[in-house]
């Protein structure tokens, strides 16, 4: 039976951290000056181990959940990710089975991604310009091995292939033509994400947002689009096809038109915390409960408890805060 929250939304998608570690350092998630050598990550052994993530996700599809998705960091980092799919795949209800990976190591997993039973990925890259992919990920792996996993899922069969790019004002906003015509010319599903004041490290300010509505308008002065309509309730992308019929693109304007009244997502952290919403700055500790002993039918009520207190809706509260008083929003979220 499907559990609504405090405010009627169902619990339908989960989404599941693999690892907190990533092979890159962009400037806006894992900047190098904080994430850096002395970093101190999880070690192996406080992390999920992969039964525990399967028993959590059998009793979130008993709950109305029929999305996983895989994430990170890097989840193509964490070892034997492929007997984990091969799990997830096996469980009754788990209708999409994705993952999110910045590519860089896709080249020569796509296969044995597919073969274990994935369904599709969502990749993030952010330009497709050299120097700017460079200056993003600030990492030494070549924005050619990005488009060589991104073929691979392709040719695996992961499809459709989506392409996810956080603009940012002056950073990445001169390439969103570029990244169009790429994503075209290749058959991806491309999204623009509005960056977001995620975390506390990446020194968020609205004016680094390019809003929604601006990247449709310079997409349609170049390609005439028409909107269409959600490929499934609560997408967070809003779509539009190409009239030329080169396939479609999408934006995701968490910041400028917040999607919250439709947010069905739980989160599971790599050490096994359930997080409601992804600003959320405390999650409920599942790994203690699982480390203790408790039973399917303990989990599953605790479960149903948390989603039933649940009242996120961070990106609204921050959106009424910023149009009055633009740096308002830290007490929204206690700092
Ligand atoms: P599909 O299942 O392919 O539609 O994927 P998705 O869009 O649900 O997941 P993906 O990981 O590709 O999300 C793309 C981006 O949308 C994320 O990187 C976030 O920037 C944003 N996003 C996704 N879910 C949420 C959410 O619940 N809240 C907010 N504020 N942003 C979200
Ligand atoms: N704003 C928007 N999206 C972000 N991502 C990471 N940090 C931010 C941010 N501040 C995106 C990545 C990836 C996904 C997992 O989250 O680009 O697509
Ligand atoms: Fe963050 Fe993804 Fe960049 Fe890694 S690749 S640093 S997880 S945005
Ligand atoms: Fe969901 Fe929180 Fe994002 Fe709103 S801000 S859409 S409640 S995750």
């Amino acid at each position: 039976m499907a559990e609504t929250d405090q405010l009627g939304r169902p619990v339908q998608d989960l989404r599941v951290s693999l690892t907190d570690r990533c092979n890159f350092r962009c400037t806006y998630c894992m900047p190098r000056e904080i994430f850096g050598p002395e970093y101190q990550f999880l070690p192996q052994e406080e992390l999920l181990a992969f039964d525990e993530i399967a028993r959590i996700a059998r009793v979130f599809a008993r709950m109305g959940v029929g999305k996983v998705r895989l994430t990170g960091g890097e989840p193509l980092l964490r070892q034997g990710i492929e007997d984990l799919i091969a799990r997830l795949a096996a469980i009754e209800g788990i209708e999409d089975l994705s993952l999110t990976t910045n590519a860089s190591l896709l080249a020569g997993k796509a296969e044995m991604l597919r073969q274990a039973g994935l369904h599709r990925v969502n990749v993030s890259l952010d330009s497709v310009d050299n120097a700017t992919f460079r200056q993003v990920s600030d990492v030494n792996v070549s924005l050619e091995r990005v488009l060589e996993g991104l073929e691979a899922a392709q040719r695996a069969g992961l499809e459709p292939v989506k392409v996810n790019a956080v603009i940012q004002r002056g950073v990445t906003d001169d390439g969103i033509e570029d990244l169009a015509a790429f994503a075209r010319a290749r058959g991806y599903t491309l999204r623009f994400i509005e960056y977001m004041d995620v975390g506390n490290t990446n020194g968020w300010k609205l004016d680094d947002v390019v809003p929604a509505r601006e990247i449709v308008d310079r997409l349609e002065a170049r390609w005439p689009l028409e909107a269409i309509e959600p490929a499934y309730p609560g997408e967070v992308a809003e779509r539009y096809r190409y009239r030329d019929g080169a396939g479609e693109v999408g934006v995701i304007a968490s910041v400028t038109q917040p999607f919250c009244g439709t947010c069905t997502r739980a989160r599971l952290s790599a050490q096994g915390e359930l997080f409601t919403c992804l600003f959320a700055s405390q999650g409920q500790d599942l790994r203690g409960l699982l480390r203790r002993g408790a039973d399917d039918a303990e989990l599953e009520a605790s479960l149903r408890g948390t989603w039933a207190a649940r009242t996120d809706r961070y990106s609204r509260l921050r959106a009424v805060a910023t149009t009055s008083q633009p740096k308002v929003e830290m007490s929204y979220i206690g700092g």
